[in-house]
């Protein structure tokens, strides 16, 4: 049976699978649609994504080490250009061919919003839009990678459902929401895409005060939830006073469960 992280069309999508200023000096190992892929950057500082797996005897590369770009295997010392293509097979010698098989398959990577995005096979799409981070007037926040034992598309679902927040976010902006959700109708919304908008109180602790911008007990919210194949999710919220937050949810399929 095919499973979810498997099937094709996956393939040819961008996902974030980190943040950019958690790829630095070394090798970073991530994880995407259950394939193991290691990160790391050129000279250029450009990033580079490779299988995490060396040609030789498969050993994990993200264990290894970048100098001026090249990647150097840690068991047998191969070393791997920015290209991919392995240099230097150290036990044939410097004048010894490198087989064709010996190079590394780099994979689609881009850096936006201050996070690393793959695309492992042909993209079809591109990288979801979020045109307020061309806009000065917003300060972007990235709030750092969880990890969350759940499939992709439950991750999905969570963010695009309403109906939990008097439910689960009691202590926080859910405590002042009626239980009662509205009539629903899914819309193309701005910067492609799909979803809702509605409005809601939310209660606003003191401890949110500053992120709302007002120590009312209750404030107003306009909202709207988007969805972006295959997994990205993005939550406006625009406060009475001006004030806008737009999240960007990346919800990441390492595997089928995760
Ligand atoms: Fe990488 Fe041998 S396993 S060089």
């Amino acid at each position: 049976m095919t499973t979810f992280v498997h099937r094709s069309a996956m393939r040819t999508a961008w996902y974030m699978v980190a943040e950019s200023a958690d790829v630095d000096a070394d090798p970073v190992p991530v994880q995407l649609l259950g394939d193991r892929i290691v990160l790391w950057r050129g000279p250029d500082g450009v990033v580079i994504a490779a299988p995490d797996r060396c040609p030789h005897r498969e050993a994990p590369l993200s264990t290894g080490a970048v100098a001026e770009g090249v990647l150097t295997c840690p068991y047998h010392g191969w070393r791997f250009a920015t290209s991919g293509r392995c240099i230097e097979v150290p036990s044939s010698g410097p004048d010894a061919a490198i087989a064709p098989a010996a190079h590394l398959g780099c994979l689609h990577v881009q850096e936006r919003y201050g996070l690393v995005w793959v695309c492992p096979g042909q993209p079809a799409t591109d990288i979801p839009t979020v045109s307020h981070d061309d806009n000065p007037a917003f300060r972007r926040i990235n709030s750092g990678i969880q990890h969350w034992s759940v499939s992709a598309p439950r991750m999905v679902d969570n963010f695009m459902d309403i109906s939990h927040f008097p439910w689960v976010h009691t202590g926080t902006f859910g405590g002042a929401q009626s239980p009662v959700v509205p009539h629903i109708d899914m819309e193309p919304l701005d910067d492609g895409w799909f979803g809702y908008s509605y409005e809601v109180e939310a209660r606003n602790p003191a401890s949110a005060a500053a992120t709302t911008g007002s120590d009312e007990a209750v404030v107003h919210r306009k909202m709207s939830t988007g969805f972006h194949l295959p997994t990205s999710t993005r939550s406006t919220i625009a406060y009475a006073d001006g004030l806008e937050h737009i999240l960007l949810l990346c919800n990441t399929p390492i595997d089928d469960t995760n």
